[in-house]
């Protein structure tokens, strides 16, 4: 199965083995839509279709959707159209309890030659395609983990309850985004049971931290679009990048 981002017009692929694994099995609970957040519509189709159709914009030709456990016919349905019209082969795998047993899941039904593997949210769906290229190139030399980030807008403040402390320094800070890429074997190795965290990045930070690897972390310019479908407001949004 080939994941590339491209190939040399004879279907060899350019470039390392791309596995992409979209992890979709949230609950969806602050969204509060009573169904898992990537099935939920914006501009009549799902999350997750949108999602898939972002990834075969950018090139890719295959996916592993990681879906809510018990849900996988519906996510099938919901992927079958967005997958066929974008060209992408979209396998199914259930996810897990918490987002990390998710992308464990997604890992595990990759085929063993990927050689870079991209976790992406399937609530960031309107990641732009030109970002979704550029964070996967970025995984080379010794870089053992990429991902998109933006500046942070919004004056940070430490708090204690409802007392605010100090203002943290923004200037030395990003938000982060995905997909998040990494060598496949650097991912593998930090993403083991019992390992958990908000995002993968974080994994591969405590093992430089302690010295079991040795690397770079960078960053790449992410896109407003590329935000986290969330809270209900969130979906007004979605609404208008979706109909652009
Ligand atoms: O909950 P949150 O929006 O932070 O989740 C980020 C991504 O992780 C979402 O795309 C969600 O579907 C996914 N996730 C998952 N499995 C879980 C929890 C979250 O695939 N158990």
């Amino acid at each position: 199965m080939t994941l590339g981002p491209a190939d040399d017009g004879v279907g060899r692929p350019l470039g390392p083995v791309v596995g992409i694994v979209v992890v979709a099995a949230g609950s969806g609970e602050r969204l509060g839509a009573g169904r898992p957040k990537a099935l939920v519509e914006v501009a009549g189709r799902s999350l997750i279709a949108h999602a898939v159709a972002g990834l075969g914009e950018a090139g890719f030709t295959s996916v592993v959707v990681v879906h809510t456990p018990g849900e996988e016919a519906a996510f099938r349905a919901a992927v079958a159209g967005a997958g066929t019209d974008a060209g992408v082969e979209v396998v199914l795998v259930p996810g897990g309890a918490d987002r990390s047993a998710s992308v464990r899941a997604g890992l595990a039904a990759l085929p063993g030659d990927v050689e870079v593997v991209a976790v992406h949210d399937a609530a960031r769906a309107f990641t732009p395609p030109a970002v979704l290229r550029a964070v996967v190139a970025a995984v080379t030399g010794d870089v053992v983990a990429a991902a998109p980030a933006v500046p942070v807008a919004d004056t940070l403040k430490r708090v204690d309850g409802h007392r605010v402390t100090g203002t943290v320094d923004r200037s030395e800070l990003v938000a982060v985004q995905t997909p998040q890429v990494f060598p496949a074997a650097v991912l593998r190795a930090v993403a083991t049971e019992g390992a958990s965290a908000t995002d993968e990045l974080a994994l591969v930070e405590q093992h430089l931290a302690d010295g079991r690897l040795e690397g770079r972390i960078v960053w790449v310019p992410g896109s407003a679009r590329g935000f986290k479908v969330t809270v209900p407001e969130d979906l007004e949004l979605a609404e208008v990048f979706a109909t652009r």
